[in-house]
């Protein structure tokens, strides 16, 4: 199995996202799998101009960029793989701007007088699907713990996989990524377990893509469980006089050290940071 992550982020490598790619990958390069990371923000990817060149008999199908940056070498990479993992921080309520740029050169790659009805029954033009229609994980991250944080990003996935005709192998969403310590804080992992059982999950959904081509709702439930070390918190947090006690027993330090004396996250972890 060939896995690439396209990693969006613009801390490349060093971030969040990064992070919990490797732990993906350890579990997937375990099980066999070759996998390889395309960090978007060390290489030139010029955005769509809509210049609408790609759509002359002249330059059918060719961007204009083509030459000048390194899109075609990146859709070299996702020709040859089985599986691609989108995988981005959420920024301000939606992917990151280098992902929607990024993908905004597929435009280049369909057929606008080809028309034709995806698998879903969704009306598209020919895309080239060596490239566009690979089965594909949905990795996101934040730092919010509300589940409207990741909403935008999850919902654009899916309408991606309908009309791409690309099957969504997994979805892995991880919130609260500053009360983990985004995965540089190891004794904060120590002190709350929880987390360390969401890096194993993520280790265990690469072995799973590495086998059998997809994650196992079962996989997914524990990569994305909350991290936070109160009961019921996925349920409670829903609940705005809980919102509201939360507000009120608020600390400064939103170590989770202090859920072991009964005070819980800070404000700015409910919003976003
Ligand atoms: C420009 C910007 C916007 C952000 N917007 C949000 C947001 O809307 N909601 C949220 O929960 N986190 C937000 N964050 C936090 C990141 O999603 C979070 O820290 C993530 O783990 C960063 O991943 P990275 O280290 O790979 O970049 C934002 C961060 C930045 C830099």
């Amino acid at each position: 199995m060939n896995i690439l992550a396209i990693n969006s982020s613009y801390r490349g490598d060093k971030g969040h996202t990064g992070f919990l790619i490797d732990k993906l990958f350890q579990g997937a390069k375990a099980a066999g799998a070759e996998c390889q990371v395309v960090t978007l923000a060390s290489l030139k990817i010029n955005r769509c101009l809509a210049c609408g060149k790609c759509r002359t008999a002249e330059h059918h199908l060719k961007c204009v960029h083509d030459t000048r940056d390194d899109i075609a070498a990146v859709f070299r990479q996702m020709s040859r793989a089985d599986i691609i993992v989108y995988a981005t921080p959420v920024y301000v309520f939606g992917l990151s701007g280098l992902l929607k740029t990024f993908l905004e050169r597929f435009y280049g790659q369909g057929d606008s007088k080809d028309l034709r009805i995806s698998r879903s029954g969704l009306m598209f033009y020919h895309v080239d699907h060596s490239i566009c229609s690979k089965p594909f994980v949905t990795l996101v991250c934040c730092d919010n713990l509300e589940n409207e944080t990741p909403k935008n990003v999850l919902s654009y996935f899916q309408t991606f996989s309908k009309f791409m005709d690309a099957p969504q192998v997994g979805v892995l969403v991880r919130n609260g990524g500053r009360l983990s310590g985004h995965g540089l804080d190891p004794e904060r992992e120590k002190r709350v377990p929880r987390i360390l059982d969401v890096y194993a999950a993520y280790e265990q959904a690469g072995r799973e893509l590495a086998t059998i081509g997809h994650i196992r709702r079962s996989t997914e439930r524990r990569a994305n469980q909350e991290i936070v070390p109160v009961p019921l918190f996925g349920i409670l947090k829903r609940l705005r006089p809980f919102k509201k006690t939360i507000i009120e027993r608020t600390g400064d330090d939103m170590s989770p050290r202090q859920f072991g004396h009964k005070k819980l996250p800070c404000l700015s972890i409910l919003t976003f940071v």
